[in-house]
């Protein structure tokens, strides 16, 4: 069919199969990238004493939510290593002391701490970690904040997250 319309019309309607077909791709990997990036986020940790970045916003459409923790520090374990847990901020003090009492065998987190929203596993140099957890038990406009509970980081190594509708 394509054979009997002149050159013009064949070429303008290849042309336009082209376009569709490329801003398919293009809004197919940018929806895809979007709903890949949105229900989680990737921490970087070192040898420096903070959480790159230091905030987190979780959009309330996410089912769950994945924090993946890295750390790309030289320091041994033994002297720097580091965890991600989320609390409630007027929670943050007590809970990191109790988990620094709970030690290293406990990930330095209380064993069934229920102010505890979510957390990782400790890691070190090299070591990379992550933690899912369900949204729907996050609220919009409370002040969550995440910390490292290895020994002597929570006053510094924190940072906050919030729930976006
Ligand atoms: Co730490």
């Amino acid at each position: 069919m394509l054979r009997s319309q002149p050159a013009r019309h064949r070429w303008a309607i290849r042309r336009s199969a082209f376009a569709v077909c490329v801003a398919g791709i293009v809004l197919s990997g940018v929806t895809g990238a979007s709903l890949a990036a949105t229900c989680e986020a990737t921490l970087a940790t070192d040898d420096t004493i903070r959480f790159i970045p230091a905030h987190i916003d979780v959009p309330a459409s996410c089912v769950e939510f994945t924090v993946k923790l890295t750390h790309t520090g030289r320091l041994p374990k033994a002297a720097m290593a580091h965890n991600w847990v989320l609390v409630k901020k007027p929670d943050l003090v007590l809970v990191a002391r109790d988990g620094a009492a709970a030690g290293a065998d406990a990930d330095y987190v209380m064993p069934g701490d229920k102010r505890v929203i979510a957390h990782s596993g400790i890691i070190g140099r090299g070591e990379t970690t992550s933690v899912t957890f369900p949204v729907k038990e996050l609220k919009a406009g409370v002040e969550y904040v995440f910390f490292c509970s290895f020994t002597g980081h929570s006053p510094v190594m924190q940072g906050t997250l919030a729930v976006k509708p």
